[in-house]
């Protein structure tokens, strides 16, 4: 076989075989096929699709390419729950301590930054010491401890999605609907989660930008993931705007603090506890998600997630007292306020304008090897429906050094949208979508 025949296939709109999966994707984890043949297949990918048979097979062959990780001997439920990716996306942070606190497990394996969405390890890794590449022995060791473990794909867990991944994050591969799919449920399966929670976004600034289209990216996910005998149901939510008042790798860690203290933006507990009811449904907590809901909101009141976050920092090489201290000073020195360009309503701040200007802000990355700044990011100090006068403070920027700044700067401006009238409230959470 060689990949170049393979990558005429797919781009021919030919069903590929198994063993022409599995032989690019091994090939490439082996370093026997180079990123860039690897790139034009995944280009292929992009544009003719995959069949239901070719997505459940990449899902499958991204799996095996790695060891899953071993879950027996603890006792579960283990439920988890994975966003398809946005701005201002952090929801993980606080509903894996709740979730942990109801006495669920979730083994957590989550994604860097890709494109111009925030990734949950990028936040993480923020925090100093806080370490992302925990090996087998420590997964199971912290999540016995805590209930919750973040781990991101490694050498030996999923390297295929770990290669992946970060390709199609700069080769311009990412929305694509059955290499989300794989990429998503080759982690979950990986990492031995039972039962699934997927939010998936739709809008500028998530991958898919129709409702519809979101819609068929939940149905893909709902029903590969069942076949692969996964509990499993999604919501379909709207990422037109950031979520939440903050976008930036620590910055976005101190609001999942704060709403573990109660102080979270509204928009962004509406999401939060929706996802965290649907855990406590599927981890048979609850039997509806709205009583679900209610055991969530019970749960965050009395203070045991907020405990587990910082629990879980120490358990991954950080510092819960260092990062305490931190909490509302560690920013960048490059920094700038957005003021209102106009007096009456913000109409929406725009979630891919923003995104990508984190970017350049040093929030994400360009190329693979790029590092991320911990303490570039954004503070939203008015979001869509607030009323403004010419001059009031919208957004503070941190760059992680003044050109980013400058640069990103006319472009968080014109993310910025305005009118006379308040704007009609958004629906959050459009639909549920469960399995047949
Ligand atoms: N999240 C993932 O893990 N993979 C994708 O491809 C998109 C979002």
């Amino acid at each position: 076989m060689r990949a170049v025949d393979i990558i005429m296939n797919k781009r021919a709109g030919k069903e590929l075989s198994r063993e022409e999966i599995a032989f690019l994707i091994n090939g490439y984890v082996a370093g026997e096929i180079p990123d860039y043949q690897v790139s034009a297949w995944a280009m292929a990918v992009f544009f003719q699709g995959m069949t239901a048979k070719e997505t459940a097979c990449l899902t499958d062959v991204m799996l095996k390419s790695g060891e899953c990780i071993d879950l027996s001997g603890i006792s579960g439920p283990f439920v988890d729950k994975h966003s398809t990716g946005g701005v201002g996306d952090k929801t993980s942070l606080i509903l894996a301590p709740i979730a942990a606190a109801l006495g669920l497990k979730d083994p957590m394996m989550s994604g860097r930054a890709l494109g111009h969405t925030g990734g949950t390890l990028d936040k993480l890794e923020a925090i100093p010491g806080y370490r992302t590449n925990l090996s087998v022995d420590e997964f199971r060791t912290i999540l016995i401890k805590d209930g919750f473990a973040m781990t991101g794909q490694t050498k030996e867990i999923v390297p295929a999605d770990r290669l992946l991944y970060a390709l199609r994050d700069v080769s311009g591969t990412v929305e694509s609907i059955p290499l989300i799919t794989a990429s998503i449920l080759s982690k979950k399966a990986a990492e031995g989660a039972d039962a699934l929670v997927l939010d998936v976004k739709f809008g500028s600034g998530a991958f898919m930008k129709d409702p519809s289209d979101g819609e068929k990216l939940a149905r893909s996910l709902v029903d590969t993931g069942e076949a692969m005998g996964k509990k499993i149901t999604a919501l379909l939510t709207d990422m037109n705007e950031p979520l939440g008042n903050t976008m930036g790798n620590f910055l976005e860690v101190e609001e999942c603090f704060d709403s573990l203290e109660g102080k979270g933006p509204a928009d962004l507990m509406e999401v939060t506890l929706e996802l965290a009811a649907r855990m406590a449904v599927l981890g048979g907590k609850a039997k509806n998600a709205k009583e679900g809901r209610s055991l969530c909101e019970e749960i965050l009141a009395s203070g045991k997630p907020r405990q587990l976050f910082l629990d879980n920092i120490n358990s991954q090489s950080g510092n819960a007292e260092q990062f305490l201290k931190l909490r509302g000073t560690f920013r960048s020195e490059y920094a700038a306020d957005i003021k209102a360009a106009k007096t009456g309503y913000i109409s929406g701040i725009d979630a891919w304008t923003i995104g990508h200007a984190g970017v350049t802000l040093g929030v994400g990355r360009n190329r693979k090897e790029d590092p991320v700044s911990p303490t570039a990011g954004i503070v939203f100090h008015k979001k869509g429906g607030d009323a403004v006068k010419t001059g009031d403070k919208i957004m503070t920027v941190w760059a992680k050094d003044e050109a980013s700044l400058n640069a990103a700067l006319p472009r968080i401006e014109s993310a910025v949208g305005y009118s006379d009238n308040a704007p009609p409230p958004r629906t959050l959470i459009l639909k549920e979508i469960v399995s047949k």
